[in-house]
């Protein structure tokens, strides 16, 4: 059976003692590790004081990072930097980093295998636009998109990243996928990867639904076949409403 792997993705919110608070607040509260994966992937400079406090069951994450080790790239931020803080996982290639700072298939591609050389786990990021979604194309760029982060992994590898299922139309506006539709999707995802990698390595990816998930979603979303995880913006912010997320099998 896949672990759940339930992500907050503060984006570009967050002082440091509010997010300190956070921390203490939901450290006690989060399920227990050996049942499901819970993390926070929060701003680079929070980064380090957060995993200082992070509780056993609670991991931290970040939200970007370069493909290279170092070099001439000002304003980002080094892999090497990055695995030093005792990150465990990075998101890669979300919607707003391809929409607002040129990040294609192919940088997505550099970052996934540069997280791997460095032990962290990437949490890879695709999904429609509302055109997309209404030519009926979904499922041509999602299944595009994912066999170009996947080029060049090999099958351990594979079974270790998390694909995060974000329709575009869905972040932040309220507007969540149905839970079928979801699903649809995300089960479009697990053939991709079977068709590459064969049906054992399919059976243990993860993938997760982002998009508008809140405490009163959350629950049917993750009953879902395709479905194992949560990529969660706007409802991980509030420690109380991230408490539930994570606990949504009591939900
Ligand atoms: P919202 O949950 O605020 O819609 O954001 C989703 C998202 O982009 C998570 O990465």
């Amino acid at each position: 059976m896949r672990k759940p792997i339930i992500a907050g993705n503060w984006k570009m919110n967050k002082i440091r003692d509010e997010a300190l608070e956070f921390i203490y607040t939901v450290n006690q509260d989060v399920p227990s590790i050996d049942e499901v994966d819970t993390v926070i992937c929060a701003p680079d400079v929070l980064i380090r004081c957060l995993v200082k406090r992070q509780g056993d069951n609670l991991r931290i994450g970040a939200q970007n990072m370069h493909f290279e080790e170092s070099g001439a790239y000002t304003g980002e931020t080094s892999p090497l930097v990055l695995s030093d803080t005792g990150v465990k996982y990075v998101i890669i290639g979300h919607s707003e980093r391809r929409q607002y700072f040129n990040e294609t298939d192919e940088t997505v591609n550099k970052k996934v295998h540069t997280a791997f050389n460095h032990d962290l786990i990437p949490i890879i990021c695709v999904g429609e636009h509302l055109e997309e979604r209404e030519n009926n194309t979904t499922k041509q760029v999602v299944s595009m998109q994912t066999e170009k982060a996947l080029k060049g992994l090999n099958e351990e590898q594979v079974k270790n990243v998390v694909i995060a299922y974000e329709p575009i139309w869905a972040i932040g506006t309220g507007k969540t996928a149905t839970p079928d539709m979801a699903n649809e999707t995300c089960g479009v995802i697990r053939s991709v990867v079977s068709e590459l990698y064969g049906k054992e390595v399919a059976k243990q990816v993860r993938i997760q639904y982002g998009g508008s998930v809140k405490v009163d979603n959350i629950k049917e979303l993750m009953s879902k076949e395709h479905i194992d995880g949560a990529l969660v913006g706007g409802a991980s912010l509030d420690p109380q409403s991230f408490i539930k997320l994570v606990n949504y099998q009591k939900l």
